[in-house]
């Protein structure tokens, strides 16, 4: 039972593309949607995380309609940068928590896991060791981390590929440091959850296109963009829900090259 004193959203991948359709689907729309959604049933929202992806085009338009949906959420707003957030200004202004919040006994912290000209992550290890050092020290808290890339391996092949490249020796660190209790990721476009050592593990699907689970090639899924509820208490307990937005986004392709 959660007695649900602090409530955070995660969403992710929203891929925008400006004036047409991506890989059949209108991004802009059903990111729309899901901020529609989480103003209709989780405006009580104690915190944002925001799991990177956030413009396919690199275009205006798509830059000012991000900016434009995710300021009607009030919320301190945490986010991790993705492989396709490749404006350092746009994002470096986004970020102006500095992927920190604190509430209650809780505290968020992300871990950045981009590689610059890669599709794949990478963490720096002396800068994970350095947290890994300081949460060491912290009493009586809980911690999550989030990032963009995803630790765990997907059973995908052609997705496997892009997953954060030194997973095994994050994992080691991550699963010693006391207290963490949830580890969330973007950037693989499906829920997921994995527990190993005490931790929880979790992905979250996009707001934009649906991969498909279990491929040995890319494909794309026809179920709807969602987001992840997490909701937690003084006593570390919490709670994930994977919400699906319904609506007319269009149509994924059937057999799209890649993303
Ligand atoms: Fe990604």
């Amino acid at each position: 039972m959660i007695a649900n004193n602090f409530k955070m959203v995660f969403l992710s991948d929203m891929h925008l593309v400006h004036g047409k359709k991506f890989l059949g689907i209108d991004t802009f729309n059903s990111f729309k949607a899901v901020v529609d959604h989480i103003l209709q049933f989780h405006s009580d929202l104690d915190c944002l995380l925001i799991g990177g992806d956030l413009i396919q085009d690199q275009k205006k338009e798509s830059f000012d309609f991000f900016k434009s949906q995710i300021d009607r959420i009030v919320s301190p707003k945490l986010y991790a940068r993705g492989n396709h957030d490749l404006s350092d200004s746009f994002f470096s202004n986004l970020d102006t928590n500095n992927g920190k919040f604190s509430y209650d006994n809780w505290e968020i912290i992300r871990v950045d896991t981009y590689s610059k000209g890669n599709i794949y992550g990478e963490v720096d290890i002396d800068n994970l060791n350095k947290i890994a050092t300081v949460l060491n020290k912290i009493k009586d808290k809980h911690f999550i981390l989030f990032m963009h890339h995803n630790l765990f391996l997907t059973s995908s092949p052609w997705l496997d590929v892009h997953i954060t490249k030194n997973k095994d020796e994050v994992l080691r660190i991550i699963s010693k440091i006391k207290n963490i209790k949830l580890v969330i990721n973007g950037h693989i476009h499906q829920e997921t959850k994995v527990e190993y050592k005490g931790i929880t593990f979790v992905s979250s699907p996009s707001t934009s296109i649906q991969f498909t689970s279990n491929q040995e090639n890319f494909k794309l899924d026809d179920i709807f963009p969602g987001y992840l509820i997490v909701s937690l208490d003084k006593k570390g307990n919490k709670k994930i829900h994977c919400q699906r937005v319904e609506g007319s986004f269009g149509v994924p392709e059937k057999n799209p090259e890649t993303y």
